[in-house]
């Protein structure tokens, strides 16, 4: 296992569209990308690209979303998890298995098309980290 490319940094909203505003006129953000529902997530997500990274903007799809406990407790929105990509999804799992990390749910296909799994935060310090293969082509 090694680290790889920082991806994009989940950030939970009760808005898209009030938060691209924000990334736009507030923090000068020129590439958006077009929002899309995720179902399999249970959340509509928008990225908003970065030089070297990009915000992963989510919203609840749905009332049985997963980041409604979080709007709740964090109404404004806030820092969701943080997205690393890794060469091969498969090894990943196995490494993390093997080192007893808790491995949230089955490995699925994530906002990018690639397949993805969530580490439990407890085992790693409190951020909720989604580990993602590399996209075989530039998004
Ligand atoms: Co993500």
């Amino acid at each position: 296992m090694k680290l790889g490319r920082l991806n994009h940094v989940g950030i939970a909203t009760p808005s898209i569209e009030t938060s691209v505003a924000r990334y736009r006129e507030l923090m000068g953000a020129e590439v958006v990308r077009e929002p899309f529902d995720l179902p399999a997530q249970g959340v509509r997500v928008c990225f908003v690209d970065t030089p070297n990274s990009q915000i992963e903007l989510i919203e609840p799809l749905g009332p049985d979303s997963p980041i409604v406990n979080f709007l709740e407790k964090n109404p404004a929105g806030g820092q969701h998890h943080v997205c690393f990509e890794v060469p091969d999804i498969e090894a990943a799992r196995s490494w993390f298995d093997g080192k007893g990390a808790r491995i949230l749910g089955p490995t699925r296909i994530g906002a990018h098309g690639t397949p993805i799994f969530f580490l439990h935060p407890k085992d790693m310090g409190g951020v909720l980290t989604e580990i993602m293969e590399t996209p075989k082509e530039v998004h």
